[in-house]
């Protein structure tokens, strides 16, 4: 007989204060520093924000702070860079705000963790100690349309032999996210398309992920509706407020489901595709989405299955899978392995370091060294 009372348990968390705006990025911004914060740290990309006057307009609005800046992140940050960056850091910083693609909030957001701490981050990427000290109060502020990483509580890194590493921690979640379309308006057709199949990774994996639950799950279906609903429209009208507003959402609704739930194999194997053959990180999920759709099938609730494809207007997986492979090529995205300059030897190293134990106990099925070389043979 079922028992409701350990059946219907499920836990839901996430404190992130969320703002949303067309064109207010700054005046958002200036709402929650200003009056509160004196010393603020300002983390920005290569070139793009600052070019278009972003960041300058970010620093006149915060007239009551005084700013340092650090412009110039990279993609794929390192764990020695942020280790070089907090050991050498003599400022003591009330907030810190990152303007920028998942590589720089992840970043910044490491950094606010890390400073008021008494250990390094290799020793605490090794021993994962429960009881730290609280982050710096952290604001994100996305430019992208994908990683949901202004609504979760870690940031990926990297070393130099390319391993992929978690740095994760429930005090790493950002005080504040700062949505703002009008960010994202410039972006071109194929990073468009790669940070919307991010998003979409991140739903799909939330709602078949072994954490899910009925909150995450609202979460990701709203995510994947609205991803439907502007994908392909999107791609026809890159400037549209509306469209990138509806994109925004998705990013943002994928990113509250899997925040309590992680991501599962996709996300496990995409990681070796991204760092050995440089293929950006949505593109490398988009590479790989199709075919674990059908690996889980089975093994995913009938209802849920159900839900996607009427959501999708489609009527099984095997079409959902070749619907999703058109989506991904009209956004000039690789589809095949091969596309993306990835030979045979290449796909000896894809499962011998796809296995990101984090992710793939997450996915609903297992995942062994045959099935995985069975997936990339098939989209080889
Ligand atoms: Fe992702």
């Amino acid at each position: 007989m079922s028992n409701p009372e350990t059946e219907n348990f499920f836990n839901y968390y996430n404190p992130v204060n969320i703002n949303f705006g067309f064109n207010k990025y700054y005046l958002l911004i200036k709402k929650i520093v200003n009056g509160n914060f004196k010393r603020a740290a300002l983390f920005y990309g290569r070139e793009s924000m600052k070019k278009a006057g972003v960041i300058d307009k970010i620093k006149e609005s915060l007239d009551k702070c005084v700013i340092n800046e650090y412009g110039g992140i990279l993609p794929n940050p390192q764990v020695s860079d942020i280790e070089k960056f907090v050991s050498t850091c003599k400022e003591s910083y009330d907030v810190i705000i990152a303007v920028g693609g998942g590589s720089v909030i992840d970043f910044a957001k490491s950094a606010a963790f890390l400073l008021p701490q008494n250990q390094s981050i290799r020793s605490i990427l090794k021993d994962r100690p429960e009881n730290l000290k609280n982050s710096i109060p952290f604001i994100a502020v996305p430019t992208t349309a994908g990683t949901g990483s202004e609504v979760t509580p870690w940031a990926s890194l990297w070393d130099v032999t390319k391993k992929k590493y978690s740095l994760s921690h429930k005090k790493m979640f950002p005080c504040y996210a700062v949505l703002d379309p009008a960010l994202t308006i410039s972006l071109p057709a194929k990073v468009t398309a790669y940070t919307a199949f991010d998003a979409l990774s991140h739903a799909l994996e939330a709602l078949w992920s072994k954490n899910s639950n009925p909150v995450s799950d609202v979460f990701a279906f709203e995510s994947v509706s609205m991803f439907v609903n502007t994908y392909d429209k999107l791609m026809d009208n890159l400037s549209d407020p509306e469209l990138r507003s509806g994109m925004l959402k998705t990013s943002l609704y994928a990113g509250l489901a899997f925040s309590n739930t992680k991501t599962a194999a996709v996300h496990s194997v995409s990681y070796p595709v991204t760092m050995h053959f440089n293929v950006p990180h949505g593109e490398a999920c988009a590479l790989l989405l199709g075919e674990f759709l059908l690996f889980n099938k089975d093994y995913i609730e009938k209802s849920k299955v159900d839900t996607l494809c009427n959501i999708f207007r489609v009527k099984n997986f095997s079409e959902l899978k070749e619907k999703l492979a058109n989506m991904a090529q009209n956004g000039g995205l690789a589809v095949r392995l091969s596309h993306a300059g990835i030979d045979a030897d290449g796909i000896d190293i894809i499962v011998r370091e796809g296995f990101s134990p984090d992710r793939i106990l997450n996915n609903p099925r297992d995942v062994t060294k045959q099935d995985l070389y069975l997936i990339l043979n098939n989209i080889f």
